[in-house]
């Protein structure tokens, strides 16, 4: 049996960093469901299609074929994939993560992106992190961590990575921004985000990057040996 670790938490919290660097080290397949979500609103917008309208998303989902939408690893790193089109670098914007946001809500979205993402977890040692992968994706996950840092400290991080691109936007709006979407995603209906029972719960707004990875590595270890 493959071995799934689930991990969730909120935007900006590390997950990604941590869980890519922990993965690479365990040689385990690190999976990163916010892509999927973030492409869904790319390929939404490119189509003139507004995030939040369910009814225009959820008509052009179902228009498309189940594997339009899919995640391919080269060389052991995820890409995200619209069609043949390789999305993985241009779902990364401000936009794209407020539509990404949106989108989740939509309840065909989230039955759309289900099965892809057991299928990989059915086939792979992995770990996967999202905002419900503890609670609805992976239930049954070897280990949950739902790993968090305070909003500021997030939105402090998020401002210093996008300080190296142009039309940074200003800290409070970084920070606003880190707020809405806390609290889109952990006030939908659907699948919204909050920590499983059975999850380890992880801060990192006092720890440094590698810090955070070590305590994840141990966390695993510890349960898997
Ligand atoms: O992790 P991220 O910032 O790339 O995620 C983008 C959005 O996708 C986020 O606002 C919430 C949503 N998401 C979700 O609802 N469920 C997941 N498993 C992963 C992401």
């Amino acid at each position: 049996m493959p071995i799934n670790i689930a991990i969730d938490g909120p935007s900006g919290a590390g997950k990604s960093t941590i869980a890519r660097a922990a993965s690479k080290r365990l040689g385990f397949i690190y999976v990163d469901t916010g892509a999927l979500y973030r492409a869904v609103a790319c390929h939404m917008l490119s189509r003139g299609i507004s995030a939040d309208d369910e009814e225009a998303v959820s008509a052009e989902l179902a228009g498309l074929g189940e594997d339009y939408f899919s995640l391919r690893f080269i060389d052991g790193v995820q890409h995200v994939f619209c069609g043949e089109e390789d999305v993985s670098d241009k779902i990364r914007t401000p936009e794209i993560s407020m539509g990404a946001s949106n989108v989740s809500a939509i309840p065909a979205v989230r039955k759309y992106l289900f099965e892809l993402q057991r299928k990989i977890a059915r086939e792979n040692n992995i770990i996967m992190d999202g905002r419900d992968i503890g609670t609805v994706v992976l239930p049954n996950a070897d280990l949950k961590i739902y790993l968090t840092a305070s909003a500021e400290e997030r939105a402090n991080r998020r401002f210093k990575e996008l300080s190296a691109k142009k039309d940074c936007p200003p800290y409070d709006k970084v920070l606003a921004d880190i707020r809405q979407r806390d609290y889109n995603d952990m006030n939908r209906e659907i699948a919204p985000l909050k920590q499983a029972d059975d999850a380890v719960l992880a801060d990192t707004s006092e720890l440094n990057f590698e810090e955070a990875t070590e305590l994840v590595l141990r966390l695993i270890r510890e349960k898997i040996g």
